[in-house]
């Protein structure tokens, strides 16, 4: 590949990542596989073992200062990670950006925010962007470091389409499963939070699943690989559960009906009654539930639940 230095003229490269931690640095290497152009930047401390040494080797272009970085690319990608700091990948971004040299270069370019986010960090991003007069995407990313740029690597993106269509050729190198969740701005890290939420619940039942069978002798790397083959099931409940949500249909064919659901759960708080295993995974199911059968949901299916946590009954 063609290495040039980077002088912080417009157009020198075809895109600046900004952070180059485990996933930053992953998406660089993505990126020049493909051969991109690619300028990186990370923060002073980090910089010269990070940047220069690491990813240059590879053909990336380290940018001397932020200023540099901004005005070499029209697509600006920040992949911040400040969870040691306890404070927010955005805010982080943003005051990096803000800075007197570098804010007015953003004018005319793309932001992509690659950060872990809420919903409402994105829209206040969107604003910090088009204040700035640069167009935004705010993304979600689906892979882990060395699963970058293989083809299960993706990437939810919200924000206007000609801004996606503009940067889809780059960002399909590290993420080929790119998919544009809308033009609403919070679209991305609201799939993100619920895939989340949907997975970290998952692991916290499978964590109860583990003592229940340490419990009864069984093997849990067994119920491991069981779960494995049963979790195919679940991608097709939460898909036609998800459905009945949307379409608000919770009556008509109900495949889980609360009522036995209910009774189930019952039968889990027995037997961690009787296993003298801590129950409180299960109690909050049934607190749950209670309510969704005090609602008078018991022969709805479960979806209903949507309505107690709605507060519409
Ligand atoms: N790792 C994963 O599997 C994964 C998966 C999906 C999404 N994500 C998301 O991807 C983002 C990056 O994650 P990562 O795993 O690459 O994190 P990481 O390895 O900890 O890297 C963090 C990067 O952010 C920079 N940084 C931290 N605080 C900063 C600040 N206040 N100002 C400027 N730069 C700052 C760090 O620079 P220094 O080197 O100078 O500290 C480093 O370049 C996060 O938002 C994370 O939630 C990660």
């Amino acid at each position: 590949m063609e290495k040039r230095d980077c002088t912080g003229q417009h157009g020198m490269s075809d895109v600046t990542v900004i952070g180059l931690g485990a996933m930053g640095s992953a998406m660089v290497r993505a990126l020049l596989r493909d051969g991109h152009h690619v300028t990186v930047w990370n923060r002073e401390d980090a910089f010269k073992e990070k940047a220069e040494l690491a990813l240059a080797n590879d053909g990336a272009l380290p940018a001397p200062d932020l200023a540099s970085a901004v005005s070499a690319s029209p697509v600006v990608i920040m992949c911040l990670g400040t969870a040691k700091q306890n404070v927010s990948n955005y805010e982080a971004a943003q005051a990096m950006l803000s800075a007197p040299d570098v804010r007015p270069l953003l004018s005319g370019r793309v932001l992509v925010q690659l950060s872990t986010g809420t919903p409402q960090e994105a829209r206040d991003g969107e604003r910090f962007a088009r204040e700035s007069g640069a167009d935004y995407l705010d993304c979600a990313m689906w892979t882990y470091p060395e699963g970058m740029g293989t083809p299960d690597s993706s990437l939810y993106l919200a924000g206007p389409k000609p801004t996606f269509q503009r940067c889809e050729p780059l960002l399909r190198s590290p993420f080929p499963r790119l998919t544009h969740v809308g033009e609403k701005i919070g679209a991305a890290s609201a799939i993100d939070c619920a895939l989340l939420t949907l997975i970290y619940q998952t692991l916290i039942g499978a964590i109860h699943g583990a003592l229940i069978c340490e419990a009864e002798g069984v093997r849990v790397d067994e119920f491991g690989s069981i779960a494995q083959d049963q979790l195919e099931t679940l991608a097709v409940l939460v898909k036609m559960q998800s459905d009945l949500i949307q379409e608000n249909r919770f009556d008509d064919n109900p495949q889980g009906v609360m009522r036995t659901i209910a009774n189930t759960v019952e039968r889990i708080i027995r037997q961690a009654g009787d296993a003298r295993i801590n129950d409180s995974i299960p109690r909050f199911m049934e607190e749950i539930i209670g309510r969704g059968m005090k609602a008078g949901l018991g022969d709805s299916d479960l979806g209903a639940l949507i309505k107690v946590l709605r507060g519409d009954t």
